[in-house]
């Protein structure tokens, strides 16, 4: 396999981690290179579950390289538990793991004012995961930011934590919130320090030798291309770049050494927080929810559901490069008799093939349907695209062709074999 980037093509939880794990089969190296633990990556193996957030989905394959890169917002206290939890499970997290040293830290103050913000906007709230991430990307763009390597030497660390508590405990103060108190995290950080510090290097060097010696690495997006800070519906984003150039920036990678862009979108959308989503439809939400499908692998949030939208994703499959296309949940369908998917918007008389840029425009858009029987079939058991029944096949291709890339997989489950490769 050649170096692959991962995407999610939609507004997140696309079933990336599935894929990753799947794909991992062909890869030497599985990077994470943006985000933080605000990802959810479900993955199955057999009759266990495991959920992933921070650590990148190739952890539980023998024989793979698991790296955090550098664009990625570390909460070292959840990364200690994530490792914890694996090991408690039996899989094995030791030389298997590589923490950039200039992964940004994710510290206490920026969840609380991650929630305090959220507080504070009432109902313009975003709906975040209120794991502190765009307070954490804030300070990096600001340079305010502590990182990772900074957990090497606790005199240094020490310093740069109590100057940057004094203004986030004001900060805090001044919106009502208890502050931070310094001695407890203090001790919290350094105990952390302690664990990470076997994983942490420079990972930029890492990678690059790695290639010389011809490794393949697979690119693990978080989130989707319209959570992205640039592309998405802000300012109901996240605050990285998930779209395929934030694999680069992010991991230190050049763009000239990546081959291919995968893109995973679902075989419907889904959202889970605030913001436009022309194609939500209260029929799927229910159906899907009643399924016990689409509740947030992170928060537990119930998410919002609809019908498959083609601009968006035909948009994705432009800002990103998708070369290859991988559709999640087709079986999660298997029970609709009518389907619909959005080739075109609407806005103010006027037909669009792309979404605005401006969220509020895109709220207001109407979508313009395509309708596709069902197929009413379980689909869960078959390995094979030309099993699949002739409805499935069709609304598969049409899903493809309305974006424009090569369709690769199809997903018709969580487990690794609920698989089919095209
Ligand atoms: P994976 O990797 C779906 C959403 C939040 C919110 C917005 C901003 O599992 O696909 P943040 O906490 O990042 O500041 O929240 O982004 N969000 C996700 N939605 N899947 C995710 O990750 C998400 N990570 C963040 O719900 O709308
Ligand atoms: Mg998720």
């Amino acid at each position: 396999m050649a170096n692959t980037i991962l995407v999610g093509a939609q507004w997140g939880d696309e079933g990336k981690g599935k894929i990753i794990d799947y794909l991992t089969d062909e890869a030497d190296i599985v990077v994470r290179s943006q985000g933080g633990n605000n990802a959810g990556h479900t993955i199955v193996h057999g009759k266990e579950k495991f959920v992933l957030h921070l650590i990148p989905s190739g952890i539980l394959r023998r024989g793979k390289t698991c790296v955090i890169s550098n664009g990625v917002v570390v909460d070292p206290i959840a990364l200690v538990a994530e490792i914890k939890g694996l090991r408690d499970r039996g899989v094995k997290v030791g030389g298997n793991l590589l923490l950039s040293d200039c992964a940004h830290l994710v510290m206490p103050w920026h969840r609380l004012l991650d929630e305090q913000r959220e507080k504070h906007q009432g109902k313009n709230k975003i709906g975040t995961t209120k794991r502190g991430i765009g307070p954490a990307y804030g300070d990096k763009a600001a340079r305010t930011g502590l990182r990772v390597g900074d957990l090497l030497d606790a005199k240094t660390f020490t310093a740069k934590f109590n100057r940057r508590l004094r203004e986030n405990n004001a900060v805090l103060r001044s919106l009502g919130a208890k502050p931070v108190s310094a001695a407890s995290t203090m001790r919290d950080y350094l105990a952390a320090a302690d664990v990470l510090r076997p994983f942490i290097t420079n990972t930029v060097v890492y990678l690059h030798e790695a290639m010389k010696q011809g490794k393949h690495l697979l690119f693990e997006g978080a989130q989707g291309t319209f959570l992205d800070l640039d592309h998405g519906t802000y300012p109901f984003v996240t605050s990285s770049n998930t779209t395929a150039g934030g694999a680069c920036t992010g991991s230190g990678v050049p763009p000239h050494r990546m081959d291919t862009v995968m893109g995973v979108m679902k075989a419907y959308t889904t959202r889970v927080g605030e913001g436009p989503f022309v194609t939500e439809d209260n029929t799927v939400t229910s159906l899907l929810h009643s399924m016990g499908r689409e509740f947030g692998a992170t928060t537990g949030r119930a998410r919002r559901c609809g019908w498959f939208d083609a601009v968006a994703t035909r948009y994705a499959s432009m800002v990103n490069g998708i070369d290859e296309i991988a559709i999640t949940n087709l079986d999660g369908l298997d029970n609709v008799p009518a389907l619909r998917v959005c080739t075109a918007y609407r806005l103010n008389g006027k037909k669009l093939d792309y979404p605005p840029t401006d969220a509020t425009d895109w709220e207001r858009c109407e979508p313009i349907y395509t309708d596709f029987p069902g197929w009413m079939k379980d689909t869960s058991g078959i390995r094979e695209f030309s099993k699949l029944p002739l409805n499935a096949r069709r609304y598969a291709r049409a899903l493809t062709d309305l974006t424009g890339a090569k369709l690769r997989i199809v997903s018709v489950g969580a487990g690794h074999d609920e698989t089919i490769r095209l």
